[in-house]
């Protein structure tokens, strides 16, 4: 198939669209608000470590070939797998890859939603100078009475997942890309202020060392299956986002550069999102490993305590509702491509549908901080369960057979068309990385964890 196809739900305006589109989906909550507390629990430096290590091995490679398995694609990720694999005469059950995409995308979206919920009600919160010159106790009280609240947080859940369908109803170029151009920037400048703060405290040097002093006694093989799930669910990986994203992108973009820019911004947004965060937790002697909770327990102190807290607070926390929203809606936007292209309802019908099917599954998470806090599968709250399921099962699976599909099923050809380097050195790195590496890699540390290696 040469012909140029393109996707009938439309195409980013431009290459930096793109960028900032793949780059709205990969930072969000998981910077911000899953990097620091997972960093936390799992010992600081060796696990930083393990996750950068996973972001160049596994991540880049299985973003890049993502990405062009979407752009050779042209439709959602189910149906671009089904074409992907009749193209290469392959077996047409790779569809279900896709499948297990549009599964996967609607579980994290459940959960992705209350916890947005919770930076929208802190926006109100910071406004409203509850953090004024509180300190450590008054701040966590503040957030245990407001997640033992299943009201209020159904409250935030269902407006953020209202305002994430509100966003893709009005498609690809509509709302989203004149959003992230500006929010983005600013996000990254009111980190930068964070970072600041935590420099003036006298704990910057100990949260330096947490962050990047590797202590490897306090791995094992959970943490680095832990450090590998994240690598993906950063980077929006293993699940047909940055699939269906490159589904519209336009041709002779450059996939490897937008790759590299896509994973260093979101990587640096995390290392940023740490450096603030760690010296606040070790100056008001907190505890790192505190979990969920911790970037709402730890920013509200530096907010009420520094000059225009205030104001950094409320605009922290709306830039954190807009990076998750860049990222929510690429996690419902596989099943609302999918629905509209194989059963023929509007994008507005579809988008209700998946939206109300995702609303009431997160009312699971929610009542797993109250009302069922108690209630344990696998020794695990519903939230703890689907967080795990999903973002240390479900998307390195997905991820390995995308590699697999990109290095072995594909047609060379279409791979090289795609990244425009034949004999290049950069395509035969890239080609050596998704073959052998990427799933080689992913696949040792399933190994592991079950205990058949021990590392
Ligand atoms: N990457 C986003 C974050 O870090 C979450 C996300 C958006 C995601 N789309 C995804 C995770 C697809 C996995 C798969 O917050």
């Amino acid at each position: 198939m040469t012909e140029i196809k393109k996707s009938i739900h439309g195409e980013w305006s431009s290459r930096f669209a793109f960028i900032l589109a793949a780059t709205g989906s990969a930072v969000g909550l998981g910077n911000i608000w899953k990097f620091p507390y997972i960093t936390g629990e799992n010992g600081g430096g060796a696990f930083v470590l393990v996750y950068l290590l996973c972001v160049a091995l596994i991540g880049i490679p299985i973003m890049i070939a993502e990405t062009l398995m979407g752009r050779r694609g042209r439709q959602s990720p189910i149906n671009t797998m089904q074409s992907l694999a009749r193209d290469a005469g392959a077996d047409e059950s790779w569809h279900y890859l896709g499948w297990i995409g549009v599964i996967t995308g609607f579980l994290i979206l459940s959960y992705y939603s209350v916890i947005a919920g919770w930076a929208m009600s802190y926006v109100f919160k910071s406004l409203s100078g509850s953090f004024s010159g509180e300190g450590v106790d008054h701040i966590a009280k503040l957030f245990d009475a407001f997640i033992a609240s299943p009201m209020q947080l159904i409250f935030w859940h269902s407006l953020f997942m209202m305002a994430t369908m509100d966003v893709v109803v009005r498609g690809v170029q509509g709302g989203l890309e004149k959003a992230v151009r500006f929010l983005m920037p600013s996000l990254f400048a009111l980190l930068l202020v964070m970072v600041g703060y935590a420099m003036s405290t006298d704990a910057y040097q100990q949260g330096l060392d947490f962050m990047f002093n590797p202590d490897f006694s306090k791995i094992d093989g959970h943490s680095i299956l832990t450090a590998m799930g994240h690598a993906f669910f950063t980077l929006s990986l293993g699940m047909g986002a940055i699939m269906v994203y490159g589904s519209y992108l336009p041709k002779h973009v450059s996939i490897a550069k937008t790759s590299f820019i896509v994973a260093g911004a979101d990587t640096a947004v995390a290392l940023l999102a740490g450096i603030a965060i760690f010296p606040i937790v070790f100056a008001n002697n907190l505890e790192p490993s505190s979990g969920p909770g911790l970037i709402f327990q730890t920013l509200p102190i530096a907010f009420g305590q520094m000059t225009g807290g205030l104001i950094f607070g409320t605009l922290f926390f709306i830039l954190l509702v807009f990076a998750a929203l860049s990222s929510s809606i690429s996690l419902i936007e596989p099943a609302v491509a999918w629905l509209v292209e194989n059963h023929n309802v509007s994008r507005n019908k579809a988008c209700t549908w998946a939206g109300l099917a995702t609303w009431l599954l997160g009312l699971g998470t929610v009542f797993s901080f109250n009302l069922w806090s108690d209630f344990k599968l696998f020794d695990r709250t519903v939230f703890d369960l689907l967080d795990y399921l999903t973002a240390n099962l479900l998307l390195p699976i997905g991820g390995f057979f995308v590699a697999v599909f990109a290095g072995w099923i594909m047609l060379r050809r279409h791979s090289e068309e795609e990244l425009e380097m034949q004999y290049d050195a950069g395509y035969w790195l890239w080609r050596f990385l998704v073959r052998y590496v990427s799933p080689a890699a992913v696949f040792l540390v399933f190994l592991n964890v079950v205990g058949v290696l021990s590392v």
